[in-house]
C-alpha cells in the first residue's frame, strides 16, 4: 500500500521545554538520563526515538535508517526541563530522594539538576490521600489556578527562550473517578473550573492550561484527566496533540507481550494472579484504595482487550485476572512482580508460567518519557491533533476515538507507531504480506 504524499512537517528548530507536573522518581529519572547520555555517561536504552530503526521499502532494498533519522525529532541536545511539584526539591535533590540513579552518577549531573527547580504546584489533598507538601498554588477558583498554570508556562518558555513546549503528567496517580456533567462539554468545564467544582481534578486542571496554551499534553498516569469530551474538545479546537493514558511498563508490558502469544496459538487461560511489592512513593499514593482503584483499572482491562473473551469463550471466558500491589518501603523502585499464569493446551490439559520480575520501574519509564515528548511534538509539528492513537504503544489504557475499543498488542502497536512515521514521510505502508518476493 502506498500513500506517497509527505505530510507537511515544520522543521525541530529552537529548544524544544519539556514540563511536568510531578517531579518524582520517573521525572527525575527521565532528566538525568538525557543529561547522562548528552555527556556520554550512558546509553538511552530502551529508547525507540534513540535506538529505533525502521525498515523502509522491500526485504530486497536493505533501507532501515534509525528512527531519529528518518523523522525531523528534536534532538537531546535542544531539550529543557522544567516542572511543577508539592515538594519544592530541585531535580538534583528529587532525583537523590527517589535513589534510583547511582549517587555519583547523579554528583556528575549536580549543577544541570541542581537548576531545575519545581514551580508551586496545584494540588488537591482528595485527589492524592497519602502525601501533602508545601509547594502549592493557591487562589480564588479553579480558574485562577489554570491561569497561573498557563502563565508559568509562558514564562517559562520565554524565561528559556524555546521555540516549542510540550507537558507530560508524571505525577502521582489521582483518586478513581468517572466522568460527569462537568467533563461533557468544553463550557460545562470551564464553568466548574470557575465554580471550582470538586469533580475537576489537579491533573485535568494543568492538561486545561496546556491545551489552551496549545501545548501537547501527554498523561503517565491512569488519571481520568484528558480522556473525558471537554478536553477532547478543546485539543480539537486548539489543533492540540494528546495522548495517555499510563505508562506502559513493568508487569503490564510483560502481559501485553505474553497475551498475544497464547491467544496466536490458541492456548487457553484460565487464571491470571499478579501481585507486586515495591516501595517507591508511587507504591505509597497507591495504598490509599481510591489510587489503586485508578491503577486498577487499567492493569485489568489489558487482558480483557488482547484475549477478548466474547469471541473464544471457552479458551477465555472463564478467566480469573487479579492484579495486587502492596507497599513494601525497603525495596525503594526495585519493584518485584510475581505473575501466576494457569494456562491449557490441547484437550484443556493444564500447565503453569511462573514469572519474577525483579524490575525498576522508573528506569523502564523513563525512556518511555523521552520517545513521547519526541514524538508528540512531532505529531503537532505535523499538524496532528487530538488523541495520538499511534502512540498506544507506550501505554496501559490507550486513549482512542469513541467507541474504538483500544489495541493493546504491543507489536500491532509498534506496527501501527512505524505505519504512521512511514505514512508521515510518504513511504510505503508495510503489511508484512510480502507475495511479491514470490512471483
Ligand atoms: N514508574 C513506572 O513504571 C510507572 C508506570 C506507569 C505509570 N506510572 C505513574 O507515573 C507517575 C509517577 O510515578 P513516580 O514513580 O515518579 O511517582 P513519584 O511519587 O516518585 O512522583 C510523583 C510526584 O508527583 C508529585 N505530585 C503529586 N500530585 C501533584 C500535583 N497535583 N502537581 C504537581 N506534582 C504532584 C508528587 O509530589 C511526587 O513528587 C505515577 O502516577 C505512577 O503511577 C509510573
Amino acid at each position: 500500500m502506498s500513500t506517497n504524499t509527505k505530510v507537511g512537517i515544520a522543521p525541530a528548530t529552537g529548544r524544544l521545554g519539556i514540563l511536568i507536573p510531578g517531579m518524582g522518581a520517573v521525572a527525575t529519572t527521565f532528566m538525568a538520563g538525557v543529561e547522562a547520555v548528552k555527556l556520554g555517561l550512558g546509553e538511552p536504552v530502551g529508547s525507540l526515538t534513540q535506538l529505533g530503526t525502521i525498515r523502509l521499502g522491500k526485504r530486497t532494498e536493505n533501507r532501515t535508517p534509525k528512527i531519529k533519522e528518518f523523522v525531523p525529532l528534536a534532538a537531546l541536545e535542544d531539550l529543557v526541563f522544567g516542572g511543577w511539584d508539592i515538594y519544592a526539591d530541585n531535580a538534583y535533590e528529587a532525583a537523590t530522594n527517589a535513589r534510583v540513579l547511582d549517587q555519583p552518577l547523579l554528583d556528575k549531573l549536580k549543577e544541570k539538576l541542581s537548576a531545575i527547580k519545581p514551580m508551586t504546584a496545584v494540588f488537591d489533598h482528595e485527589y492524592v490521600k497519602r502525601i501533602d507538601g508545601p509547594n502549592k498554588k493557591s487562589g480564588k477558583n479553579k480558574m485562577e489556578l489554570a491561569e497561573q498554570l498557563m502563565a508559568d508556562i509562558a514564562n517559562f518558555k520565554s524565561e528559556n527562550n524555546c521555540a516549542r513546549i510540550v507537558m507530560i503528567w508524571c505525577g502521582s496517580t489521582e483518586t478513581f473517578k468517572k466522568p460527569v456533567a462537568v467533563h461533557q462539554t468544553l463550557a460545562a468545564f470551564e464553568e466548574g473550573l470557575r465554580q471550582s467544582d470538586p469533580e475537576i481534578a489537579p491533573s485535568q486542571i494543568y492538561a486545561y492550561a496546556a491545551l489552551k496554551s496549545r501545548v501537547p499534553f501527554a498523561n503517565g498516569a491512569p488519571n481520568l484527566t484528558t480522556d473525558v469530551p471537554a478536553l477532547l474538545e478543546l485539543a480539537k479546537l486548539n489543533e492540540v496533540a494528546i495522548c495517555g493514558k499510563d505508562f506502559k511498563t513493568g508487569q503490564t508490558y510483560m502481559k501485553t507481550l505474553l497475551a498475544p502469544g497464547f491467544k496466536a496459538r490458541m492456548l487457553g487461560v484460565k487464571g491470571w494472579f499478579s501481585t507486586n511489592i515495591l516501595g517507591n512513593r508511587d507504591g505509597e499514593v497507591l495504598e490509599d484504595p481510591g489510587s489503586f482503584k485508578t491503577k486498577e483499572e487499567t492493569k485489568l482491562s489489558v487482558l480483557e482487550q488482547i484475549l477478548q473473551p466474547a469471541l473464544y469463550p471457552q479458551l477465555y471466558g472463564d478467566m480469573y485476572h487479579a492484579v495486587r500491589i502492596n507497599y513494601y518501603p525497603p525495596r525503594g523502585d526495585a519493584k518485584e512482580g510475581w505473575d501466576n499464569i494457569d494456562i491449557f493446551g490441547w484437550l484443556g490439559y493444564p500447565m503453569q508460567i511462573k514469572i519474577d520480575f525483579l524490575c525498576r520501574d522508573s528506569i523502564l519509564a523513563a525512556p518511555l518519557v523521552l520517545d513521547l515528548v519526541l514524538f508528540l511534538d512531532l505529531a503537532q509539528r505535523a499538524g496532528m491533533k487530538g488523541i495520538q492513537e499511534w502512540l498506544s504503544f507506550y501505554f496501559k489504557g490507550p486513549m482512542t476515538a469513541a467507541g474504538l475499543y483500544p489495541e493493546h498488542d504491543i507489536f500491532i502497536q509498534l506496527m501501527k507507531l512505524k505505519n504512521t512515521l512511514r505514512w508521515m514521510q510518504g513511504e510505503d505502508l508495510i503489511t508484512h504480506l510480502g507475495l511479491e518476493y514470490y512471483d
